[in-house]
């Protein structure tokens, strides 16, 4: 029996004719006839009452009929998610958060690429909150974001825990931190730049939550668009900002990074995947990481 069989079977129940069945799937009526008694030959069942008009199934018929349905949609479905899973294979969509293009980012995927040129990469910049909502509705098939967030449907795996950096103004009087470093409760009293201002949770709530963990509350937080904005303004000597280290590379005129002395100041960079994401472009997108790593002599953490 082929599957053409109990498409035959099926569409002859559904018209109620062996005519308008034959019309529809576009082959004459004594094959079709023909086809439909060889079914029932051998099935060793009668399918439809004979003589009956409109055709009528019997009652075995019906039953068969029910099943035929299942397995044509089951089929169909199959073959469609098979499809859907090929084309996944063939473009792989990366959400990131902007500051990571400053990290490490841009390398990883120039890496990708090259060790995967087979493979499309679209990437699409996503805070690290909604790429969680992306990675669910197969919007973005990987993420990487500063942020712990979690969710029992995404497998998020910590990759590292990047320092954070206090950006000053070369002549601000806590300029002079810039070799011995200094505490954030040092800085609570500063107009202190946060970013970016979207939809919370962001980096500004990162931010935020060192400063609670330490038990310190900063007196003048001020929220503005993004990095470049914030780093803008302390170039321009209104305040200061924390920044992950990696952005120290963005260069703006006159600034200075000083080190943060507090363990809990840091940013963990994470990737984030479905968890039953079986595809291979997440071994291969933590390969290339792991090999990005090693050149630039970082330590892995990987936990997941
Ligand atoms: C990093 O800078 O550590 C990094 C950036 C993006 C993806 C993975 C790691």
């Amino acid at each position: 029996m082929e599957l053409r069989h109990l498409r035959y079977f099926v569409t002859v129940v559904e018209e109620q004719s062996i005519t308008k069945a034959a019309e529809k799937l576009c082959i004459a009526q004594p094959p079709l006839s023909r086809q439909i008694q060889n079914l029932e030959q051998e099935l060793g069942i009668l399918l439809f009452e004979r003589g009956s008009r409109p055709v009528r199934t019997t009652e075995a018929g019906q039953f068969f009929y029910q099943h035929a349905v299942q397995i044509l949609t089951h089929t169909a479905q199959a073959a469609s998610m098979a499809k859907r899973i090929s084309a996944v294979n063939k473009i792989v969509r990366i959400g990131y958060v902007s500051s990571l293009l400053y990290a490490l980012l841009p390398q990883i995927i120039y890496l990708f690429r090259q060790r995967h040129s087979d493979i499309q990469v679209e990437l699409i910049e996503c805070g690290t909150k909604d790429q969680i909502e992306a990675l669910k509705q197969g919007k973005i098939d990987l993420g990487f974001g500063r942020l712990r967030i979690s969710d029992p449907a995404i497998k998020r795996i910590v990759l590292r825990e990047e320092k954070l950096k206090l950006a000053v103004h070369k002549n601000h009087r806590l300029a002079e931190y810039i070799e011995q470093g200094l505490y954030l409760s040092q800085i609570t009293h500063e107009t202190i730049f946060s970013y970016p201002a979207t939809q919370k949770p962001n980096f500004s709530t990162l931010i935020q939550s060192i400063f609670t963990e330490l038990g310190l509350v900063p007196k003048d937080m001020v929220e503005v668009r993004e990095i470049h904005m914030a780093l803008g303004l302390v170039s321009s000597g209104e305040g200061i900002c924390l920044i992950p280290e990696s952005a120290s590379d963005i260069g703006m005129k006159n600034l200075v990074y000083i080190p943060i002395l507090d363990v809990e100041a840091y940013s963990p960079i994470s990737l984030s995947v479905r968890n039953m994401d079986q595809s291979s472009y997440v071994p291969n997108i933590l390969a290339c990481v792991r090999e990005v790593f090693e050149q630039e002599n970082i330590h892995l953490k990987m936990n997941e």
